[in-house]
């Protein structure tokens, strides 16, 4: 089925000009970008974003990183894109993920992995709707 999925390319990728090397892996893998925007999060906004993980022993600095620098936030569509993306961006810690995803090649350590990605059909939903209005999206 075509998908969207919510992209965040973080600000260790943004502070190094990654932007438009990361939109390649996209585009190449069959991803359309159907909505973007470089923004600066608070850390609330961050701590929002990242509820889920509260209780994690990482929160606070995970929040403190996503606030350190603009972020480009995207909505990627097209087949399967919410397990596609995954792939392209590879494992979360850099030192498992497969050469030529994103994060093997880029990401500089398990905090600090260049891009985010929703990891299911729900999640993507509520990732989607915190950053974008529906006139935003542009298939
Ligand atoms: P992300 O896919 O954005 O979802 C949660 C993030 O928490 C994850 O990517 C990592 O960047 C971050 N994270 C996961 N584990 C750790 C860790 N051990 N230390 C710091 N950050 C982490």
């Amino acid at each position: 089925a075509v998908e969207r999925t919510l992209s965040i390319i973080k600000p260790d990728a943004t502070n190094r000009n990654l932007t438009g090397k990361i939109n390649a892996k996209f585009e190449d893998a069959g991803l359309r970008i159907v909505a973007q925007k470089r923004i600066q999060l608070t850390k609330a906004q961050a701590g929002e974003f990242y509820a889920v993980h509260k209780e994690r022993p990482f929160y606070d600095e995970l929040c403190e990183f996503m606030a350190s620098a603009p972020v480009v936030v995207q909505v990627l569509e097209g087949e399967g894109a919410i397990a596609k993306n995954r792939d392209v961006m590879g494992a979360t810690n850099p030192a498992d993920a497969a050469a030529g995803t994103i994060r093997a090649e880029f990401a500089e350590s398990v905090g600090e992995n260049s891009v985010h990605g929703s990891d299911a059909p729900e999640t993507a939903a509520v990732e989607i709707a915190y950053f974008f209005s529906g006139l935003e999206l542009v298939g």
